[in-house]
C-alpha cells in the first residue's frame, strides 16, 4: 500500500535542514557581533559626555538636596550613593535620579529628618521602621544592624518597611564586602513590571544584589528583575534615543522601541523577556523580592498596590528592604571562602571566549570605577537636567557645567 506523506512530513526534515543551516548561520553571525558586545549599560552610556570632578559632583547634588529640606549629613549619604553609581557607569541610578528625589522632598512626601527605628529585634533577624525617611538613611542603619548581626551569629537578617527608593542595591551589599562578609540587597519598587501573561504593570524592577569577597577579588552582582530598570529607559529618553527591543511593552502589550509607550502606561518585561524564553523565571525572581522586601517586613502595600513613583501620588511608596549578610570564616573557619571564590573566578574568566574576555558579575562596573578616578562622566542630557535642577533651587554649579551651552533644554527624564 501507498503511504502517502502529508505535506507536513515531507517539509519537517526539509525545514529542519533549512533552519539548521540558517541557526549555524545565525550563530556564526552573532558570534562575530559578540566581538563588539554591548550590554544595556553600554545602550544608556553613549552619548556625549561631560567630566566632572566627583567631589565637586558630591557637593552639587549634596547642596539640591539640601534646598529641598535635607539635613547636611543625610544630603552627604544620599548625594555619595547617587554618585558611586556614576562612577560604577550606571547612570540609569545616578545623580539622574537627583530630579526625582528633590521633587518628593519639596512636595513633602518623603521626611528628610526621618531617623529610622527598630521594630522587632532578635538574635539573628530585625525589622526596621523607615519612618518614610531617605531610602538611603534607612538602609544605611539596616545594614550596618545586619553586618553586626552576622559578625556575631554567623548570618544576619533584616527587613525594613515604610522606606523610599534606595539607589543601586550593590551600594549597600558593598558595605557587607567591606567587612569580608557575604551581602545581600534587596527591594521593592513602584510598578512597571508587566508580568507573565499580564497586560499591565503589577510589580517593580525590584533588584538583586549579592556581593562576596574573594581574595583580593569579588563576586558583584547587581541587577533588576526586569530585563531593564526603569532608569535605562529615562536616560534614553533623556537622550532622545529610541531602546533596543525587549525591554519593554506599550499599553497594548506589544514590543517597543519607544522610551515614551513605556514610560506612558506600557511596561517592562520581566528578565527573561517573554513565556516563550522563560520571561516567567525573571517574573517568578521579581516576587520573591517583592515578598521578602514587601510582604516580609508588613509593608501596608505590595505588588501591584504600591504607589506609582510619581510626584502626583500624594501619598508615601512604603517601600521595603531586606537585606542579608553571611560569615564565610563562620562556616569556613580554615579562611578558605576567599581563597575558592577567587580561584573560581579566575577559572570563569579564563574560559575560551567569542567577545575580547569572559567576565563575571562586576568586571564591567570595577573597570568603570576605575576610569572614574579622573572624574565622573555623565551624558550632557543628564548634565544639563542636573544644572537646571540646581539654578531652580539656587545652587552653585561647578565649571564643567557651566560650560554647557545655553540654548539647550534638558529633556525631563518623565514623560
Ligand atoms: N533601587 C531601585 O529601585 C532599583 C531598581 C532596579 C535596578 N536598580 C539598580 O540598577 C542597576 C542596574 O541594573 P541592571 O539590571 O540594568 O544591571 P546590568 O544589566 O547593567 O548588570 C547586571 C549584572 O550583570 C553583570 N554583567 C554585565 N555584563 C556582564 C558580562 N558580560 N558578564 C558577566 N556579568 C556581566 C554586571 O556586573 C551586574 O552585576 C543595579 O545597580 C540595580 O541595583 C535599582
Amino acid at each position: 500500500m501507498l503511504k502517502t506523506i502529508s505535506s507536513a512530513s515531507f517539509w519537517q526534515p526539509v525545514l529542519a535542514a533549512a533552519a539548521g543551516v540558517a541557526f549555524g548561520v545565525l550563530l556564526e553571525k552573532s558570534r562575530r557581533r559578540r566581538t563588539t558586545a554591548s550590554s544595556s549599560s553600554d545602550v544608556v552610556r553613549s552619548g556625549i559626555d561631560v567630566v566632572v570632578d566627583k567631589e565637586q559632583l558630591e557637593e552639587l547634588v549634596a547642596s539640591c538636596l539640601r534646598s529641598a529640606g535635607t539635613p547636611p549629613e543625610k544630603a552627604k549619604l544620599v548625594a555619595r550613593v547617587l554618585v558611586a553609581a556614576d562612577c560604577r557607569g550606571i547612570p540609569s541610578h545616578g545623580v539622574n535620579r537627583a530630579e526625582m528625589y528633590c521633587g518628593e522632598l519639596k512636595a513633602g512626601l518623603i521626611d528628610p529628618t526621618a531617623e529610622p527605628t527598630i521594630s522587632s529585634d532578635s538574635k539573628a533577624v530585625a525589622n526596621v521602621d523607615g519612618n518614610n525617611g531617605l531610602g538611603a538613611v534607612v538602609s544605611q542603619y539596616a545594614m550596618q544592624l545586619c553586618i553586626q548581626k552576622a559578625k556575631t551569629n554567623g548570618i544576619g537578617l533584616v527587613v525594613c518597611h515604610n522606606s523610599n527608593h534606595f539607589g543601586i542595591a550593590g551600594f549597600w551589599s558593598e558595605l557587607a564586602l567591606r567587612e569580608g562578609l557575604i551581602g545581600f540587597a534587596f527591594t521593592n519598587t513602584s510598578p512597571f513590571l508587566v508580568p507573565t501573561r499580564a497586560c499591565s504593570r503589577a510589580g517593580g524592577t525590584n533588584p538583586i544584589a549579592c556581593y562576596c569577597p574573594g581574595d583580593g577579588d569579588s563576586f558583584q552582582l547587581d541587577m533588576a528583575t526586569t530585563t531593564v530598570p526603569v532608569g535605562k529607559v529615562e536616560v534614553c529618553h533623556r537622550k532622545g534615543q529610541q531602546m533596543p527591543h525587549g525591554w519593554g511593552v506599550d499599553t497594548g502589550g506589544a514590543s517597543t522601541t519607544k522610551p515614551k509607550d513605556v514610560l506612558m502606561g506600557g511596561g517592562l518585561t520581566p528578565l527573561g523577556g517573554l513565556e516563550e524564553t522563560a520571561g516567567y523565571k525573571g517574573y517568578g525572581l521579581n516576587m520573591m523580592m517583592e515578598i521578602l522586601c514587601g510582604v516580609l517586613s508588613g509593608c501596608t502595600k505590595v505588588g501591584p498596590a504600591v504607589p506609582p513613583w510619581r510626584l502626583d501620588r500624594g501619598v508615601a511608596v512604603d517601600y521595603g528592604h531586606c537585606f542579608m549578610c553571611i560569615d564565610p570564616q563562620q562556616l569556613l573557619p580554615s579562611g578558605n571562602f576567599q581563597q575558592s571564590l577567587s580561584a573560581y573566578l579566575r577559572a570563569m574568566r579564563s574560559l575560551p571566549s567569542t567577545a575580547s574576555s569572559v567576565l563575571v558579575p562586576g568586571d564591567p562596573e570595577k573597570a568603570q570605577e576605575a576610569s572614574s578616578e579622573s572624574g565622573v562622566r555623565l551624558n550632557r542630557h543628564v548634565a544639563l537636567g542636573l544644572r537646571s535642577l540646581a539654578r531652580t533651587l539656587g545652587c552653585a554649579v561647578p565649571g564643567a557645567l557651566r560650560d554647557l551651552p545655553e540654548d539647550e533644554v534638558p529633556l525631563c527624564p518623565h514623560v
